[in-house]
Order: C-alpha cells, then sequence, then structure tokens
C-alpha cells in the first residue's frame, strides 16, 4: 500500500534501499563476515569455563552492549514518515528555492512529530506543545523546517531554553515525569516568567492535546526570509495545515487513553500510512515585506505571531506522507534536523530565539550520535552531491580521493572549487545592521508586552474551549503544594483576564483577585491571603 510516486521520492527511496540489509536465508557471520555457530558459547568443556578467544561470542556481545544511544534532550518521543511535497505554482517572485519553483516536481520529504518533554517510551497523548519536523530533500540540498504545532514559543531568547525545559522535565530528584502529578517546577517557571503565558495557554487549550497527528497544524514559530533571484526579499513565517482538518482530545479521553495504549498516535500514523490513507498538509506563509516590518513590531519575537486577520497565510503546496519507516532506528531515531539546514532562497532573520537554535541542534546530535559525520548516515543525506574539504573524524565512510583538501590550491585535481559568482549557491541576504550598534545583553522593548496577545488568544476561543483551559489550568496549577507557585500564576492570568484568574482560583485554593488596571509589569494584586499549603485535589 506504501508505494512511493515521484522521481524524487523514488531516488530517496533507492537511496535508503542501497543501504538496506536482508539477511534471508543467510547463514550467522560475525561483523568480520566469518560463519559461525550462534547456538553456544565457546567452553573448556561442556560444562567448563567459557574461553576468552571466542571472536564470535565477543562479537556478537559488544555489539549488543552498545545498541542504544542517548535519546535526544527534548522530543525524544517520536514517530516518521516519508513523502513528497509539490508546489501549487512557481513562486519564483517570491524565493529562489528551487521547491517552491518547479509546480509538478515532487521534492522527497521526511517528518518527524515528537513531543517534547517525554521520554522515548513516554505516552503519545501528553499534553504538549509537541515537534512538527519535516526535511526537504531538495535538488540543491536539505531544507528543514523544524517546527511545533502551537504558533508562539514560551521564551524569546535561546538562553531561556535550558531553563524552561529544565522545569517541564520530571523532578529531578524522583525523575516522576509531571504528566498527572506535581507540576511545580513547570508552574514555578510561567508564574515568575509571563513571557511564556501566550503559549503556555495555547497549550492548554486543546491545541495541546492532539488527536491524531494527521490532524494538527505546524508552525514554523520563527520569522524567515524568502530571498529571490534578484535578491529581493520578504519576511515569512511557515505554516502547515492539515487537509484533514484540526482536532483534539479532551484531558480525560487522553488520560484514558494513554493508560491503555501509550503508541495511540504513531499506531494512528503508521496504520492510516500503511492503508493508503495518505495524510496530507498544506503548506503557507504569511509575507510581510521588508518595507511593512515596522507595523509587526513584535515581529521577531517568537512569544507573539502576526494574526491572520492582518496577513492570511497564502498556499504554496502541498506535502503527502505516503511510506512508513522501513527501520524505526535508522531512520527516526538516526534523523537529524536542524533550523540550520537551510537552501538558497530562504534566510534566517535575528529572532534571537532561532539564532541559539542555529547552534544548538549539530551540537546535541554530535553527542547523540557520537560523530561529527552523523550528516552521513542515509537519513541525513541529501539527494544532490556534498563537496567539500571536510575530512576524516569518527566514523567516516566516505573515501575521499586525492591529497588536496584545501583551498586555495593550484594541484586541484579532485578538489572541489568555487562556482564563478556562486552561481546557483545560497544566496546571502546582505542586511543592513543597526547603526552604531554596540555589544548588550537587552531585550527589545516589544518582548515587555506579556499580556495583548495572550489576552487576544483567550479572547478567540469559543466558550468550551474556554472551559477546558479553565479545567487544564486547575489540574495543572492546583498540583502544586506551594502557594507561591499558584498565586504568581493566577497573577499572571489576572493581567491576561481577571475572569480567567477568578474561575481559576475558585479551583485551586487562590482567593479570587480583583481586575488590574495595569496592565504593563507584573504586579500582585489581590493576592494577600494566608498560606494553605496543600491544594484541594483537583
Ligand atoms: C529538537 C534545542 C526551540 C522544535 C531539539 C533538540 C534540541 C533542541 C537540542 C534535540 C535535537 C536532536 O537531538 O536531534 C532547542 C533550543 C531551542 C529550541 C536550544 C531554543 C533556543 C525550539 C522551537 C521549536 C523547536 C522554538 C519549534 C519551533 C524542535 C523540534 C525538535 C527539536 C520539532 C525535534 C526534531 C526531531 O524530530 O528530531 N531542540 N530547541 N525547538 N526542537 Fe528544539
Amino acid at each position: 500500500a506504501s508505494k512511493a510516486c515521484g522521481s524524487g521520492q523514488k531516488a530517496m527511496e533507492e537511496r535508503l534501499e542501497a543501504f538496506s540489509l536482508d539477511n534471508k536465508n543467510t547463514q550467522e557471520t560475525t561483523t568480520t563476515g566469518v560463519k559461525v555457530d550462534n547456538r553456544n558459547t565457546l567452553k573448556a568443556g561442556c560444562q567448563g569455563p567459557s574461553l576468552m578467544q571466542d571472536f564470535a561470542f565477543q562479537d556478537k556481545i559488544m555489539h549488543f552492549d552498545h545498541e542504544r544511544i542517548p535519546e535526544r534532550v527534548v522530543h525524544a518521543r517520536g514517530v516518521g514518515a516519508h513523502g513528497y511535497f509539490e508546489a501549487y505554482k512557481d513562486w519564483s517572485d517570491l524565493t529562489a528555492a528551487d521547491f517552491l519553483r518547479n509546480p509538478g516536481k515532487k521534492t522527497p520529504v521526511f517528518v518527524r512529530f515528537s513531543t517534547v518533554l517525554g521520554s522515548r517510551g513516554s505516552p503519545d497523548t501528553v499534553r504538549d506543545v509537541r515537534g512538527f519536523a519535516t526535511r526537504f530533500y531538495t535538488d540543491e540540498g536539505l531544507f528543514d523546517l523544524v517546527g511545533n504545532v502551537i504558533a508562539p514559543f514560551f521564551v524569546h531568547d535561546a538562553i531561556k531554553f535550558p531553563d524552561i525545559i529544565h522545569s517541564g522535565k520530571p523532578h529531578p530528584s524522583t525523575e516522576v515525569p509531571q504528566a498527572g502529578t506535581a507540576h511545580d517546577t513547570a508552574y514555578d517557571f510561567f508564574g515568575s516568567f509571563p513571557e511564556t503565558i501566550h503559549t503556555v495557554l495555547w497549550a492548554l487549550s486543546g491545541r495541546g492535546i492532539a488527536k491524531s497527528l494527521r490532524q494538527v497544524d505546524g508552525f514554523g514559530v520563527h520569522t524567515f526570509r524568502l530571498i529571490n533571484e534578484q535578491g529581493k526579499s520578504i519576511f515569512v513565517k511557515f505554516h502547515w495545515k492539515p487537509l484533514q482538518g484540526l482536532s483534539n482530545l479532551l484531558w480525560d479521553e487522553a488520560q484514558k487513553i494513554g493508560g491503555k495504549n501509550i503508541d495511540f498516535h504513531r499506531q494512528d500514523l503508521y496504520t492510516a500510512i500503511a492503508k493508503g490513507d495518505y495524510p496530507e498538509y498544506e503548506l503557507g506563509v504569511q509575507i510581510i515585506k521588508e518595507e511593512d516590518a515596522n507595523k509587526y513590531p513584535y515581529l521577531l519575537d517568537p512569544t507573539k505571531l502576526v494574526p491572520e486577520s492582518l496577513v492570511p497565510v497564502t498556499p504554496l503546496g502541498k506535502m503527502t506522507l505516503n511510506r512508513n519507516v522501513e527501520n524505526f532506528f535508522a531512520e527516526t531515531e538516526q534523523v537529524a534536523f536542524c533550523v540550520s539546514r537551510i537552501v538558497r532562497g530562504i534566510g534566517f532573520t535575528n529572532d534571537s530565539l532561532l539564532q541559539g537554535r542555529l547552534f544548538s541542534y549539530p551540537d546535541t546530535q554530535i553527542n547523540r550520535m557520537n560523530s561529527v559525520n552523523n550528516m552521513q548516515l542515509p537519513i541525513n543525506r541529501p539527494i544532490n552531491g556534498v563537496h567539500n574539504n571536510q575530512r576524516d573524524g569518527y566514523m567516516q565512510t566516505n573515501i575521499h580521493k586525492g591529497d588536496v583538501s584545501y583551498f586555495p590550491n593550484h594541484l586541484g585535481g579532485n578538489a572541489p572549487a568555487i562556482a564563478e559568482e556562486n552561481q546557483g549557491g545560497y544566496i546571502e541576504y546582505p542586511e543592513k545592521i543597526e547603526p552604531g550598534a554596540t555589544k548588550i545583553r537587552e531585550q527589545v522593548s516589544t518582548v515587555d508586552d506579556h499580556y495583548s496577545q495572550a489576552q487576544l488568544y483567550w479572547n478567540s476561543l469559543t466558550v468550551y474551549e474556554k472551559q477546558q483551559t479553565v479545567d487544564g489550568l486547575r489540574f495543572e496549577v492546583g498540583k502544586s503544594v506551594d502557594l507561591g507557585v499558584r498565586k504568581r500564576m493566577i497573577d499572571v492570568l489576572n493581567h491576561v483576564d481577571n475572569g480567567l484568574a477568578r474561575r481559576v482560583a475558585a479551583g485551586v485554593n487562590v482567593p479570587l483577585p480583583d481586575k488590574v488596571t495595569d496592565n504593563s509589569g507584573h504586579t500582585t494584586v489581590g493576592l494577600s491571603i494566608e498560606e494553605r499549603p496543600h491544594p484541594p485535589h483537583i
């Protein structure tokens, strides 16, 4: 059922096939290819001690001992699928990127959906902002769109990422995951760092608990650039929209399903693809012209979004997932996505969360795959060639020819050359930097507005979604035994909406707060009550 279509995808499939191993009807061999008897270890007599010289035993056990690699430090739990992307038309006016300029051309893709906080063996149906990472194997190199299913992000500066993850991961003392138990550290962080509230509200509404990965949105979160052949640049926000529609579970449903089947989402995806019910997602962009950028002062702040009512999404093309992985480890586990894997016609912006991500992913992947050559793994190789002077390193699988691995050179021969005027090469957008800029550790002032977009989001919810959000917050915040944590969270919510804060407060044993009149800061209005260390059980 899972037949691949399109020549690009065929090429990708053949590439992976070239690395695949078929052990049918073969006798077991050691890694050195020597046929061996795999039934018994070599011993001094039938009941004697095992012998050191048993190379067949050593070969087998030693490999087994090293079968595991570290799980991803975040997004450890994931499921992957292959597919292809097709542009609806020639978007040359927007970008020089090949995969967006050739309607009818099928560019192979690999997608990995994930949860952020759970370990590899955690349940699928937890509340989470979920990753939606897509790799395009374009004829001009890899393009990774590494997004989430929720539009904003918790923090605007990469230096806060370890803090937010530490606050949400299982407690270091007990390794008990916070889903369903005490959420005090996560909500301690959210209440202490109110720029998180916009994303917290998205996650607490239905969007945090997907029903199926075939029914989630995807967001690039950051603002990127598209650059066309003429060098003209526009700002864009990437969106995936599932053609199956959006859907979510209620918390109670999620808990029951999670209790019976932790693989609910991955099974759903595998099954749909295996029976030919291929999920489709439309890729679109919100386009903001360079000259209009100052209309959106929060454009480079990933804790905010650009409302679709102001800038609608222009659909660019469609992705179809039509092939399950052959081997989870080789494909889903070893795939190494990164926002820095980018192609000509697409560029970065000065979003400081994005800038930090550019460093973090390749760094962690060297640790995870134990080699700087992890991009040589079959799932990570681009389908066009790799030609450079990078050499050696652990697990080098290329055999480079010739003695010249430097540039410039005159002994040339097999060494890669710089193309004349960077023909077909990556286009560096010559962005102007702030005149007279100095090195400074400060944030731009738009980041100080933590509440306007959170209010917009809250006000956009239906009455049912609002109730779901209140129930979610009562469950989460109410789990914290620390009154200060609960009070600070109610205070943050109060700056979003007094009604919301009062509804949650009533369920978590915090006095109902008064309306805030000054919305600019983070005050402690309405929180003077006696300490009650044990919240009610919600
Ligand atoms: C995975 C870091 C923000 C989406 C990862 C990984 C790291 C990381 C270290 C593991 C990568 C691997 O082992 O292969 C960071 C840092 C961030 C950040 C430092 C902020 C500075 C974000 C944001 C998004 C995001 C804003 C969404 C827009 C993802 C996804 C994955 C991931 C989808 C999983 C990729 C996969 O499926 O293999 N991140 N991240 N991250 N991150 Fe981030």
